[in-house]
């Protein structure tokens, strides 16, 4: 069946939604982009996606195409016309078609794409009953993790090594400390603390990582935010990642080495639960 996309302000069959060869997201990667799920047809923390889809377009001095109001507006109606239920909302920013040229054009049309896809059963994934396995790869990815681009030709290698181990996904380890998986924060559990790197340019903010870390301490959790090696965490009780589209995913083996006893634990189980009730109540 034809998906309803937006391209430029337009909503189009996706067999007529085109872009240029030229823009310069095709030719540089020069982009942007933000998922956001969809649970019983309402957005799960658009309110961050739109913030950091602000700061992306900021850090790259690219403009933004389209308010916040108007770009909620969006989402909610491909979400209606096509018919999600339970799925992702992709949106990318680009700085547009121009001349191939390294420099950035002098005023340049921002191109602006949003596309559904549906997962039914999205936050019943069955993974999150038997856990992740992963592997650690060297993370080989830029400098600026923080900004959220369309740069992904690394992360997807990472996981295809890691599915090449009959792994699920990959954690990315730079000087010997975990900086996160391939497109989501990485989590250990050590002794009832839970431990997630600290912001900076070396890892994606996430947004799921900052309302599961608020509901961790409302609940009274131990959070602790800085680098952990990959020895601590085959040492750890437990293991989970999250973000937008596995929500909290727990971890179950890492580099081949079996967590407690090889189930999902019992915080990342906790915090699965508590950030499904909470963000499905708050969800727009
Ligand atoms: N990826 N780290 C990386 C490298 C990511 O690509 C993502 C998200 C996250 C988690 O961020 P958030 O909680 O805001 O989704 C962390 C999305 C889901 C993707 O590329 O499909």
């Amino acid at each position: 069946m034809s998906r309803t996309v937006y391209v430029n302000g337009r909503y189009l069959p996706e067999e007529e939604a085109t872009v240029s060869v030229f823009d310069r997201g095709f030719l540089f990667a020069d982009g942007v982009y933000e998922v956001t799920s969809v649970l019983d047809g309402k957005l799960i923390d658009f309110p961050g996606h739109c913030a950091r889809l602000n700061r992306s377009l900021t850090e790259l001095d690219m403009a933004n195409p389209i308010s916040d109001d108007d770009l909620l507006e969006v989402h909610r109606n491909l979400v209606r016309r096509n018919g999600i239920t339970d799925g992702l909302v992709y949106l990318q920013v680009t700085r547009g078609a121009a001349d191939r040229d390294f420099a950035y054009p002098d005023d340049p049309e921002p191109t602006i794409v949003l596309f559904t896809q549906a997962k039914p059963g999205l936050a019943d994934n069955p993974a999150a009953d038997r856990g992740l396995r992963i592997v650690t790869v060297p993370d080989q990815r830029w400098g600026r993790r923080d900004i959220k681009t369309v740069q992904l030709l690394y992360p997807s290698m990472a996981k295809m090594a890691a599915k090449a181990e009959g792994a699920d996904d990959a954690w990315m380890v730079e000087d010997d400390h975990v900086t996160e998986g391939t497109s989501n924060n990485a989590y250990i559990v050590k002794g009832g603390t839970i431990v997630t790197r600290q912001l900076g340019h070396e890892i994606l903010h996430g947004i799921t990582r900052a309302a599961v870390l608020r509901f961790a301490r409302e609940a009274q959790m131990k959070v602790e935010e800085r680098a952990f090696t990959v020895e601590e965490a085959k040492a750890a009780d437990e293991a989970f990642v999250t973000s937008a589209s596995a929500f909290v995913m727990p971890v179950v083996g890492i580099d081949g080495v079996t967590l407690g006893d090889g189930t999902p634990g019992p915080v990342a189980r906790r915090l699965r639960e508590i950030y499904l009730e909470e963000s499905r109540k708050a969800a727009l």
